[in-house]
């Protein structure tokens, strides 16, 4: 048996939501390995550096307090890529996977051509054998084409290919990393790929007990990651879809997720109704898997997990025409206050949010949008719309506002749309609001955080999902 590999040094591609905070993670509880988070976006690179560390380019509860421990230590964040990639025993390739926007496979398949450009340079670059580390979420069979590439400039060195899917949610991303239900490695079954995923695993074992590291094969692990994103929509798709049966039947949606979730076999969480599931990974993770079941022609099983996209399209619609039609069938002219804009909570993400699709529904209806976020800029939110094109840049900000006082955006509203739930939406002075609002006054409640009952007495109208 040959002895195991020691890692003294990581080169991270890609400074993003998962690369960032996961490598920083690894840095502070492994003191003795050099990590290296590079990225070709010079500015995301300066603002990881940024002495400010509320400057971040990342906002994640705790992270700050993990960069200001590790970072100048054996943490370091650089643009970089071929000197970090020399001087690295493993190489984790983070960079985004969207989903492809030409071609075949178009609006479906996961573009990967950054990831065999990150294969590519480490191919080239690489004068020392290389565990290359698949952290993005990669279609099934991935794996192959990087070992195909770096294998391909016939150089005689040692290559192996790893999947360590990433399974942290924003907002929680660092507890997430901290104690994970599980971190998951995929590798060759042969004796050179048991040695490199042996070394990834004690860098994990660092921190986190060895009976939470799972191993499989590369393919099981490439495909359990799509699979669990797949699931976990799927729950939130299946307790939307009961909701709208709730409002046409008198039930509430959240008694029943409560009623489920008591059933241990179901569990109480992933059940909470709402606008609409958001965030980068959900909608891209279940459109590559159907992509996959297609190409395979397995047409049922594809056609089976579109509909959990289906559905949340459904939703984020039914929200929209909903509060047309509560405000007496138009909406034109009239100001719309929107609360929150990122996809959820504790994050200022506003990837694939509900938010942007319920404004542009209500755009396209005349309203007059006054948005209110704690965490997201301006910029940002016209960006969402802009990308959109739906109407011209001049028109999105002629007919959406942003403003850093909520009171500012509820005065003088027709409606009030809460779109996340941030837990600062609870404490407003709703009397206050509601004297400042036209009256009739509308609470559309997409994330039922508002006590429906209080406002109701208060004299608002008030529609919650699925009540
Ligand atoms: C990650 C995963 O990689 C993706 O597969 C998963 O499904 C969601 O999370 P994320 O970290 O959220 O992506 O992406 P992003 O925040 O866009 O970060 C990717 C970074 O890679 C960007 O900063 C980009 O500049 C960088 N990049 C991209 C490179 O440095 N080189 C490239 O060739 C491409
Ligand atoms: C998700 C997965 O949870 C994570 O494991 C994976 O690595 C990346 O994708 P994330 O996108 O950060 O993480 O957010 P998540 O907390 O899963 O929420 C996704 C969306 O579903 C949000 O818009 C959220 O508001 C919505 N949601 C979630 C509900 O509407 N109801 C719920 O009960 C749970």
């Amino acid at each position: 048996m040959t002895a195991p590999i020691a890692i003294k040094s990581i080169a991270c591609i890609g400074a993003g939501y998962v690369g960032g905070p996961t490598m920083a993670v690894i840095a502070q509880k492994c003191p003795g390995i050099k990590v290296t988070v590079v990225d070709m976006n010079e500015q995301r690179i300066a603002a990881w550096n940024d002495p400010n560390l509320d400057n971040l380019p990342i906002y994640e509860p705790g992270l700050k307090e993990v960069v200001a421990e590790a970072r100048g230590r054996n943490l370091f964040f650089s643009t970089d890529v071929e000197d970090a990639i020399d001087a690295a025993e493993m190489v984790f390739i983070s960079v985004n996977t969207p989903t492809k926007t030409y071609g075949i496979g178009k609006g479906m398949a996961a573009d990967l051509k950054y990831v065999e450009l990150c294969a590519r340079q480490i191919a080239r670059v690489a004068k020392s054998d290389k565990i290359v580390v698949e952290k993005s979420t990669l279609p099934v069979r991935t794996a192959q084409s990087i070992r195909t590439i770096l294998n391909a400039e016939g150089k005689d060195l040692n290559f192996q290919v790893l999947s360590n899917p990433e399974f942290l949610a924003e907002g929680t991303a660092v507890q997430d990393l901290h104690k994970p239900d599980r971190v998951l490695i995929g590798g060759g079954q042969d004796e050179a790929g048991q040695r490199a995923l042996n070394a990834l695993a004690d860098i994990y074992a660092g921190w986190v007990d060895r009976d939470r590291i799972l191993t499989t094969n590369v393919w099981s692990s490439e495909l359990s990651k799509l699979t669990a994103n797949a699931f976990l929509a799927q729950r939130v798709s299946s307790i939307n879809a009961i909701s709208a049966l709730c409002e046409k039947s008198g039930a509430d949606v959240d008694e029943i997720a409560r009623a489920i979730g008591m059933d241990s076999r179901i569990g109480p969480k992933f059940l909470k109704s709402s606008v609409g599931f958001g965030g980068s990974c959900f909608q891209k993770d279940i459109l590559n898997l159907v992509y996959i079941a297609q190409s395979y022609g397995l047409t049922e099983v594809a056609d089976y997990w579109e509909q959990v996209i289906k559905m949340n399209d459904y939703q984020k619609r039914r929200f929209a025409e909903n509060i047309v039609q509560k405000l007496f069938n138009t909406v034109s002219g009239k100001k719309i206050a929107m609360l929150g804009w990122a996809f959820k909570k504790d994050t200022n993400d506003t990837r694939e949010s509900a938010a942007i699709y319920v404004a542009d529904y209500l755009l396209n209806e005349q309203a007059e949008l006054w948005v209110y976020d704690p965490k997201v800029k301006a910029e940002q939110i016209y960006a969402d719309l802009d990308y959109l094109n739906t109407r011209s840049e001049d028109e999105n900000r002629r007919l959406v506002k942003v403003v850093n006082d909520p009171y500012e955006a509820m005065d003088d509203a027709h409606a009030v749309a809460v779109l996340t739930e941030w837990d600062e939406f609870k404490t407003y002075d709703w009397q206050k609001v509601f004297e400042g609002m036209k009256k009739p006054a509308f609470v559309f409640d997409g994330r039922n955080v508002s006590n429906g009952r209080m406002l109701g007495t208060i004299g608002f109208h008030y529609q919650g999902i699925g009540k």
